[in-house]
């Protein structure tokens, strides 16, 4: 017999069916419950509420597990490349070499952005925040392409609107920050792949030969695989809420770059320079800063420790760190803040407060020092975090339109008034 949960309400019995995922993961159904009890769950910050059942990644935080597609992240961060890893999610299975040469054609053929786009870059602020820049750039490449208003079209018609976003998201991130530095944009290079031409269009000069350290191109690949895909985190189930009331795919996608940009989530590769900085010009004294981040009267939190699901370190922390010491090592730099991030980690680690929390670095507490290695400033961190976790986005809107998924639209308790009638302004 399936295993069912019983729920006692009012003095009545009622049974919900669990459901077993191919990992061995439970879960209630209680899409039924209002309908047949009149409750509805509470769970604020939807932490233990699955809402979608989902094929693409798994993930174990208890045991420090990620897998895309059922590959360990080990493995693809070690041997695949990045346009690889996004065929592996949208499409489910690692492609052949055929496969794999169409669909970088395919992208390589959109990387341009329509020349009107350049008076938009103009328009704005020389200080505006390069997140603000992308959102409203990826929003507005839909009113260049109003076909893609229907997002279900035709799995060609789809194709073409997820190949273009994952061919111009490097451009227009390349250009939010040419347009910063009121620096000529560079129209990108086809015959670059993916990581060259996005660090070409970044940090090349129309008055100057360009090349790139391989060992920076192949450190950009590993850092945007690890964060290609990571389940139903705040900016995914963003994407998911936005696409399931059939926006279209760039409105869903700058919706969830709003989402990625916040602090407590992608936004916190910036704020981890930004705090390693002040350690160090306070005069680096990393116990005074552990002792803040534990004091509960100050609002200070050691960013890039924490995470939402693992409650073991971080396996992307751990691919990271290496290359994190690889990379200054072989391009030779060496870091006071990578220092004092070192400090952090052990204090942190060896505290009673971190330790009985389960508070490890995550994937941001490095990955914001080896972006500072590759000559990324730290207002692009998060932008490099949106082009790496493109494909998952993608992949997880795709998922929940061909699963045909209802719109999403939680439910509250309500603890306002109740009902009171007007009070006329004058006798208020
Ligand atoms: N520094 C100090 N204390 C912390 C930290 C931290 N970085 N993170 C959590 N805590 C403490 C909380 O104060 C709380 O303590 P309490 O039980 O005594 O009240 C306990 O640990 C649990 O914290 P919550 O905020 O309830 O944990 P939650 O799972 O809701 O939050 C989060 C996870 C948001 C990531 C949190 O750990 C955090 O703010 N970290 C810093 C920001 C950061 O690095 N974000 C990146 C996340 S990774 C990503 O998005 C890619």
């Amino acid at each position: 017999m399936s295993e069912v949960a019983k729920i006692e309400l009012d003095g009545k019995q009622y049974e919900f069916p669990v459901i077993t995922g191919t990992e061995n993961e439970k879960a209630i159904d209680i899409s039924k419950l209002r309908d047949t009890t009149g409750y509805v769950t509470l769970d604020t910050g939807y932490k233990n509420t699955g809402a979608t059942k989902s094929s693409i990644t798994f993930l174990d935080g208890e045991e420090g597990i990620l897998r895309y597609r059922g590959y360990p992240i080990e493995e693809l961060a070690e041997k695949a490349t990045f346009l690889e890893v996004a065929y592996l999610l949208i499409y489910g299975e690692l492609p052949t070499q055929a496969q794999l040469d169409s669909f970088t054609n395919s992208i390589t053929k959109h990387t341009l952005v329509h020349e009107d786009m350049k008076q938009f870059f103009e328009a704005f602020p020389a200080k505006a925040h390069p997140m603000g820049v992308l959102s409203a750039m990826v929003c507005s490449l839909s009113t260049f392409y109003p076909e893609s208003l229907d997002p279900n079209r035709s799995a060609e018609a789809k194709d073409l609107t997820m190949h273009r976003l994952l061919a111009k998201l490097p451009t227009l991130a390349a250009w939010s920050y040419k347009n910063a530095m009121r620096h000529p944009f560079m129209y990108p290079k086809n015959n670059f792949d993916y990581c060259k031409n996005f660090l070409y269009m970044m940090f090349a000069m129309p008055t100057e030969e360009y090349d790139v350290d391989p060992v920076v191109v192949s450190a950009l690949n590993k850092l945007l695989i690890l964060h290609a895909d990571h389940e139903q985190n705040c900016s995914t189930s963003t994407v998911r809420i936005v696409g399931s009331s059939q926006a279209n795919l760039y409105a869903t996608i700058s919706a969830g770059i709003s989402a990625l940009w916040g602090p407590l989530h992608g936004g916190a590769n910036q704020e981890v320079i930004e705090m390693l900085e002040k350690i160090h010009h306070d005069g680096g004294d990393v116990d005074k800063w552990v002792a803040k981040a534990k004091d509960k009267e100050d609002p200070f939190r050691l960013m890039g420790f924490g995470h939402r699901v693992y409650k073991n370190f971080d396996p992307r922390a751990k691919i990271i760190k290496k290359a994190c010491d690889d990379i200054l090592e072989k391009l030779g730099i060496v870091d006071p803040m990578l220092d004092i991030a070192k400090k952090l980690e052990r204090v942190a680690l060896e505290d009673e407060y971190f330790k009985a929390r389960n508070l490890y670095p995550n994937v941001d507490f490095y990955s914001g020092i080896i972006y500072k290695a590759l000559g990324i400033p730290t207002e692009m961190f998060t932008v490099m975090f949106a082009i790496g976790r493109l494909p998952g986005w993608i992949s997880q809107w795709k998922e929940m339109t061909e699963n045909k998924e209802p719109i999403g639209r939680p439910r509250q308790i309500y603890t306002g008034e109740t009902t009171r009638n007007f009070v006329d302004i004058t006798a208020r």
